[in-house]
């Protein structure tokens, strides 16, 4: 064994765990699997690859709160997330990382889009 540090600045857990139906509730039927793909697309279009690692985890145990996202080392729990919700936790990431120096140098986040723009 190789004990190291770990390799990305952040990890966001989000649960994807799927129960058997008439079991007790869990986050893959509530949208689990789809918040973990979108946010896989987000880090990437926002040039994060490397940085932030998206990553699904089985139960995290607060099933009917769900779904559920944990962000490590920051310490931060989102509990019943939506779609909508994503921008903000990824901005959260971002800022945690701006703070202690760890954005890529030169970065400047992509602009996101407000879906109000004019149609090109
Ligand atoms: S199924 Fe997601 S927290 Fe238990």
């Amino acid at each position: 064994m190789e004990k190291r540090r770990q390799p990305h600045k952040r990890i966001v857990f989000v649960c994807t765990n799927q129960r058997a139906p008439g079991e007790r509730v869990c986050c893959a039927d509530r949208g689990g699997a789809e918040l973990r793909d979108r946010l896989k697309a987000m880090v990437k279009e926002r040039g994060l690859r490397g940085r932030i690692r998206v990553s699904q985890s089985g139960c995290l145990d607060r099933c009917e709160d769900g779904p559920n996202i944990m962000v490590f080392p920051d310490n931060v729990w989102y509990a019943g997330v939506r779609p909508d919700d994503l921008d903000a936790i990824l901005d959260d990431a971002i800022a945690s990382l701006r703070a202690e120096g760890a954005l890529p140098r030169g970065y400047d986040d992509v602009p996101r889009s407000t879906g109000t723009e004019a149609p090109a």
